[in-house]
């Protein structure tokens, strides 16, 4: 059985609005670091919580490490749960130092191994020497890694983290996503990260969970979610992408779309008349004699790539929406001037 599991949650806040999380199921596997990823809304924290104990599933069962800590017979109590939490702003006690923060949840603990494993954490999260300061005296960046040590230091069954990246700015967020990568594999904890960040669900899961409106749309590893997104929803939430309406060709290895036959990575299973494709704007490169043609309507400047917005025609019609396409930031496109393309199939998919 799976260490952590979720079976048909669902929660409702009222009778008359929609669930806020509804009919949820998850498997979580033993060491696993999983993200739930999803607009403003969608039920992350609620899940969160729901699995922390904080808050009460309508109906559903939840269990931890072979223990049923809520079906509809019993909910046992947070601190029963093996849970260990790191809050969005942290909650460090601004009155203690950094190693009686971390002491605090060893309430049970003898002084000797409560001072012993403080250290062991602050040392797990590079934080040894600075087990006398004040939460004050530290970075955005050192506080959380307290926060995470004060977590991991009554060994829980399982980490939870609320946006544990949004109040850090770019350059520190992208250290700590790989520093808190580090700790909990170091720590071999299971970890549930809510992030409402993409690159954030990337950089630090094994397996990202993306919801909306309280359901889960997909959960894949992140390279398989960027490439085969199952939905349309999925398709414009992880990243940029086309969205194109078509028909599938008799041997099942290509689309018929109105900028015209685009490839599939691999054979289709079964034909389907009306489809829709997504195809990343990575999926297009600039070629000379490329199949596809179009006018570049708009230029924008990502940083590592240009982003060119192209009108196809194809059987001389113009298309209704133009392209998103990434073109080298070496390369000189002139708004106006006529580009021509191919789309690597890997970074096509069929979506519903
Ligand atoms: N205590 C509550 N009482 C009533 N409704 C609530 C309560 N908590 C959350 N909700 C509602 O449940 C839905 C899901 O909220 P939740 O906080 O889980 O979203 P979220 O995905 O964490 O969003 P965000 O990214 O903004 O934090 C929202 O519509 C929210 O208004
Ligand atoms: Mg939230």
């Amino acid at each position: 059985m799976s260490f952590i599991q979720l079976k048909n949650v669902t929660k409702f806040f009222s009778k008359t609005l929609k669930p806020a999380v509804d009919s949820l199921d998850l498997s979580i596997n033993k060491g696993e670091i999983i993200t739930l990823l999803g607009p403003s809304g969608c039920g992350k924290t609620t899940t969160l919580r729901m699995i922390a104990g904080f808050e009460q599933p309508s109906t559903g069962e939840i269990s931890i490490d072979d223990q049923q800590v809520f079906n509809d017979r019993h909910s046992l109590p947070p601190e029963k749960r093996g849970i260990g939490m790191v809050f969005q702003d942290y909650a460090l006690f601004p009155h203690m130092s950094i190693i009686k923060n971390v002491m605090f949840g060893l309430n049970k603990w003898g002084m000797r191994e409560k001072k012993k494993r403080a250290k062991e954490v602050l040392e797990l999260v590079g934080l040894e020497e600075y087990a006398t300061r004040y939460p004050t005296e530290l970075s955005g960046g050192q506080q959380q890694r307290v926060a995470l040590a004060r977590a991991l230091a009554p060994k829980p069954h399982v980490v939870l983290m609320d946006e544990p990246f949004s109040n850090l700015d770019a350059g520190l967020r992208e250290k700590m996503r790989f520093d808190v990568t580090n700790i909990l594999r170091k720590a071999n904890t299971t970890a549930i990260i809510v992030t409402h960040d993409q690159k954030d669900a990337f950089a630090v899961s094994d397996r990202v969970v993306v919801m909306n409106e309280g359901v889960i749309q997909q959960i894949a590893a992140p390279k398989e979610m960027y490439r085969c997104p199952k939905n349309c929803f999925v398709a414009q939430f992880v990243g940029k992408t086309n969205l194109l309406d078509g028909t599938m060709d008799n041997d099942q290895r290509s689309i018929h779309t109105h900028i015209g036959k685009v490839d599939l990575p691999e054979q289709w299973k079964e034909r389907l008349e009306n489809v829709k494709l997504s195809i990343r704007p990575e999926g297009c490169r600039l070629a000379k004699e490329g199949q596809y043609c179009g006018k570049v309507e708009r230029v924008t400047y990502g940083g590592e790539y240009q982003e060119l917005y192209v009108r196809l025609h194809s059987d001389h019609m113009l298309s209704k929406e133009p392209m998103i396409i990434y073109a080298p930031i070496e390369q000189d496109v002139e708004v106006g001037s006529i580009v021509s393309f191919d789309i690597t199939p890997e970074l096509v998919a069929l979506v519903e």
